[in-house]
């Protein structure tokens, strides 16, 4: 049976990596220390045969007995919330977190898989975004701390697939949604729906001209899965190219919700992107991947997670574990 762990496996995408990689047979070893995740994403598995769970911050050295086959390292601050309220340890789980891992790796002679992110692109000059666009980043905005903190990440997992030949993997993931996201990480779709759900208006950025596109959790996974094994090194794009403005959106959940909100428009955060498109062209090629869900259907599934959670959740601003963590 096959081996691998998964790192930030509490959280939104680690949660559906373990539950797709138990369902394929392997045996996972799911990694967090919760800074942003939450238990009740792998409660579920917990007792179930092939599934291990390890209390750790991948900051810190990693000690696991036994052979691994493969890695998949999710563990980061994904959300601008979060990365604004505890920047450091974004900055260290990219880099000194990855360094650990790729070490991890190459001791366990295992395949690695690192999370990037659309974020490397920065306020991307070129439409859409094609993997040999080398990015628009402000170092010190506020958002650099994320962005750096990826392009580090990348940086370093090549130099340990070209001095040391480790096989490492590196998918760019875009703006991915569904079940399991929290409510109050200020991702513009938990935004906009918990919004509706405690019956406010929905803020918009700017004129709400700027532009998303959203992939479904499921599609988002099924790209992941097929890149690991793979054998393609370069980084991937994986994402939704169907874009959409942040007002045309706006007005697409008030449908959805068949609330009556108005729409409230704020000034635009510092350094937000105005367009973000993956282009998919090497994804189709190489992985003969492509997303399957549409956003009628994914939003309603999501819509109906969130309207299942307990009231008190809707009401929470922030994770519960960031005051134990923000000294750190
Ligand atoms: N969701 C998206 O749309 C998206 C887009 C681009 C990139 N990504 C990347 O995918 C990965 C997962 O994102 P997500 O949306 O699931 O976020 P998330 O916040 O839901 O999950 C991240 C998990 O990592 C854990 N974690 C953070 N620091 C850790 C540390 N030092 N040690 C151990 N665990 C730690 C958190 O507790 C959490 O469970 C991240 O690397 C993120 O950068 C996600």
């Amino acid at each position: 049976m096959k081996k691998v762990l998964i790192t930030g496996a509490a959280g939104f995408l680690g949660s559906h990596l373990c539950d797709r990689f138990i369902k394929e047979g392997y045996h996972v070893v799911a990694m967090d220390n919760f800074i942003t995740g939450d238990k009740k994403n792998i409660e579920h598995l917990v007792g179930t045969k092939n599934f291990e769970f390890v209390a750790h911050d991948v900051t810190n050295f990693i000690e696991l007995r036994g052979s691994l086959d493969y890695i998949l390292h999710f563990a980061s601050p994904a959300s601008p919330i979060d990365y604004l309220k505890i920047p450091i340890q974004t900055l260290k789980v990219g880099a000194l977190g990855t360094h650990n891992l790729l070490g991890l790796a190459k001791a366990k002679n295992a395949r690695i898989l690192i999370a990037s992110t659309s974020e490397i692109y920065g306020d991307p000059l070129v439409h859409p975004q094609t993997e040999d666009y080398y990015g628009n980043v402000n170092t010190i905005g506020p958002r650099g701390v994320y962005d750096e903190a990826k392009r580090f990440q990348e940086a370093i997992t090549m130099a340990y697939n070209r001095f040391h030949g480790l096989e490492t993997r590196i998918v760019r993931i875009f703006n991915t949604y569904g079940p399991r996201m929290r409510l109050n990480d200020g991702r513009v779709i938990p935004a906009f729906m918990g919004q509706a759900l405690r019956g406010e208006d929905l803020t918009v950025f700017g004129d709400g001209s700027q532009t998303r596109s959203f992939c479904y959790v499921d599609d988002q996974i099924e790209g992941i899965y097929r890149l690991l094994l793979s054998d393609y090194e370069y980084p991937v794009n994986i994402g939704n190219p169907h874009e959409i403005t942040i007002k045309d959106f706006a007005e697409e959940i008030i449908k959805l919700t068949g609330t009556n909100q108005k729409i409230v428009y704020k000034d635009l955060p510092v350094n937000d992107p105005l367009q973000r498109q993956p282009d998919i062209s090497l994804a189709k090629k190489i992985l003969n991947w492509e997303p399957k869900v549409d956003r009628a259907e994914g939003m309603k599934i999501t819509y109906n997670y969130f309207k299942s959670l307990p009231q008190e959740e809707l009401h929470k601003s922030e994770h519960k574990n960031f005051k134990e963590h923000i000294k750190e």
